[in-house]
């Protein structure tokens, strides 16, 4: 166990801020390897990012906290502790409450891109921390770098000096000390009192199934050890601390945890549900009467079911849900029966791509095959009666005639693009009940377009739209604004004269004909045909608004091997067998994983 007890005036906590893929992870492994932190042999790129799946797709979800030592031009020694951020949209919870851990934040921007949505979305919430804020221009190694131009870009929208944007090169490491150097002479140092009573700030927790719960906290003041009480301001337990460390990105074990000091604990601590991220750690003897200011809680945004495709992996899926709910609070799930899908669960995430994380790692860490549910928002229920309902899963919605209006969950959003793309994107967001609030030119080839739209919308396909009608040119921010009326209805799918609960649909009343005959055609193609004639019908109420037919298979798969040899037919049968995984039996009928997910390809 190691010891140096540093002053706090040579301590500065910051983070890395940018949009997706702007190089903020490749930027921290530059800083990583350019302080006394790692060896080379440990030093393997993106450091930070530790995940499989982050790895893989490129993008940071969970927030770190590193310890790195610099050895700054003054001749002094200074600890600079990096606190990881996600880039994501989805990921804005977990940005801020590591923002709301920091004393700066070092802002990249790419000098090809320029600002984007996210630049724009993450540099307000450092601002709302009071952040004092670094601006950098990264990629200036890139043939397409216009860094004199993105920093006045710079200047413009965010209001920083362009004078005071450094340009550099994570990848070739150009002008890295320039920021190692502005870090200590910008960022303010903690203001730490060690002899006060002990307050830190919990931004972030794990689980491991030998320690408990690892806590990361920032002491504010007092100090951390082992053998410390400690108990949370808003939970009435007290905990007796077993270990306190700090990340260097590994974990590295220290005497003390003093103010100033960004690290880990642990004390035994069962569950995560008994930490409460943003909450503040306390000494049960010598209590504090104020806390830190807290964090927003969590919104899921995005529900959809679950289902085992083998009805006996139930318990598994249980299992592997709650293993990965330890580790990620913004994940929820409750038990949930489908006729069609029998037992699953709801469950709900952050938005799309954390439920798309969520799934691939369920698949992929505990090898489970699972059917999903088309993804759905809150909707709320103003029933006759007067009460208020919510509910996230349409086939819950009560009859018509109990209820007076529903209301949807509406999204503000704003949506960075080359001007060229003005006209596709205004006639998308028409398209999706989107409705325009104003554009701004952020540049004299980029404009902002500000609008307000429902959050199903959203969740359907627009980003890949988005996307495809502005060649890739695209990004967009968007944060929830709060619920409103819609002239909204109830559309059943019927298979062979049977609805099937996993298909119901709340949607527009002014598209639903459109939408109805759309998703009927899409399962047509996607349902295999069967030995029989299967009718598929979309329903609003009692009346049918749309039917297909999927006509019936004229030869048996076996009829070839009538009277052949047995082990060829074993073999087919066998192939069969595979190709049905992720088939539902729905009644007599199969139907594949894509089916569910179908109302996603619908156009409008
Ligand atoms: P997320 O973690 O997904 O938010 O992205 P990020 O902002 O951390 O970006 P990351 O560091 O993963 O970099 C994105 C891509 O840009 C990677 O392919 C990097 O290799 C590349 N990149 C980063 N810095 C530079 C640079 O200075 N020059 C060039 N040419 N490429 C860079």
């Amino acid at each position: 166990m190691t010891f140096m007890s540093i002053d706090p005036k040579y301590i500065r906590i910051f983070s890395i801020i940018a949009h997706i893929d702007h190089g903020k992870s490749t930027l921290a492994d530059c800083i990583i390897s350019k302080t006394d932190t790692l060896s080379d042999r440990e030093m393997q790129s993106q450091v930070l990012d530790t995940m499989d799946i982050e790895r893989e797709r490129g993008i940071t979800i969970k927030s770190q906290a590193v310890q790195c030592i610099y050895n700054a031009a003054d001749g002094n020694t200074y600890h600079y502790y990096i606190i990881d951020t996600p880039g994501h949209v989805d990921f804005t919870y977990e940005v801020s409450r590591a923002l709301a851990a920091c004393d700066g934040a070092i802002l990249v921007v790419d000098a090809a891109q320029g600002v984007e949505s996210q630049t724009i979305a993450n540099m307000y919430l450092a601002l709302d921390n009071e952040l004092e804020i670094l601006p950098v221009v990264n990629k200036i190694d890139l043939p397409a770098a216009r860094p004199e131009e993105v920093a006045e870009e710079i200047e413009e929208i965010l209001g920083i000096d362009a004078t005071d944007v450094i340009p550099i090169s994570a990848k070739n490491q150009i002008n890295i000390d320039s920021i190692l150097e502005s870090i200590h002479k910008l960022v303010p140092p903690p203001k730490a009192d060690r002899s006060a009573p002990l307050k830190a700030l919990i931004f972030d927790a794990k689980f491991e199934s030998y320690r408990g719960v690892i806590v990361y906290v920032r002491v504010y003041d007092g100090e951390i050890k082992k053998g410390t009480k400690i108990r949370m301001f808003n939970a009435a337990s007290v905990y007796e601390v077993t270990g306190v460390g700090v990340f260097t990105p590994n974990e590295k074990a220290v005497d003390a945890l003093q103010a100033g000091m960004v690290g880990f604990i642990t004390a035994s601590i069962k569950s995560l549900d008994d930490v409460l991220i943003g909450d503040t750690l306390m000494s049960p003897e010598n209590p504090i009467t104020e806390a830190m200011p807290g964090f927003k809680p969590i919104r899921q945004m995005v529900f959809c079911g679950l289902y085992p495709s083998e009805g006996d992996d139930y318990e598994n899926l249980k299992v592997a849900l709650e293993k990965l709910k330890l580790n990620d609070c913004s994940i929820s799930f409750e038990p949930d029966t489908s006729q069609a899908l029998g037992f699953g669960f709801r469950c709900g995430f952050l938005g799309l791509l954390h439920s798309d994380v969520i799934q691939e790692r369920l698949e992929r860490e505990f090898n489970l095959d699972l059917v999903a549910t088309a993804p759905s928002v809150v909707y709320r229920v103003k029933m006759t009666t007067g009460e208020m309902l919510e509910i996230d899963n349409p086939s819950k919605l009560p009859e018509a005639n109990k209820y007076d209006y529903l209301e949807e969950p509406y999204v503000s959003l704003g949506l960075f693009l080359p001007k060229e793309y003005i006209g596709n994107v205004m006639d998308l967001c028409e398209k999706k009940r989107a409705t325009y609030v104003d554009m701004k030119y952020l540049d004299k080839t980029r404009v902002i377009l500000n609008y307000e739209m429902p959050l199903s919308e959203m969740i359907i396909d627009f980003f890949d739209r988005l996307k495809s009608c502005t060649q890739g040119y695209a990004s967009l921010e968007y944060d929830f604004i709060g619920y409103r009326r819609g002239k909204l209805v109830k559309m059943e799918i019927a298979i062979s004269g049977d609805p099937v609960d996993a298909f119901t649909m709340i949607v527009p009343k002014e598209n639903a004909f459109y939408r109805g005959r759309e998703l009927v055609e899409k399962l047509k193609d996607l349902i295999p045909k069967q030995m029989f004639e299967v009718p598929i019908q979309a329903v609003i109420g009692s009346r049918a608004i749309a039917r297909v037919t999927i006509s019936a298979l004229r030869k048996n798969v076996l009829a070839k091997c009538y009277g052949g040899d047995i082990t060829r037919k074993k073999k087919l049968l066998q192939k069969q067998k595979k190709g049905k995984k992720r088939m539902k039996m729905i009644g007599r009928v199969e139907v594949p994983q894509e089916a569910f997910l179908a109302v996603l390809k619908v156009k409008d």
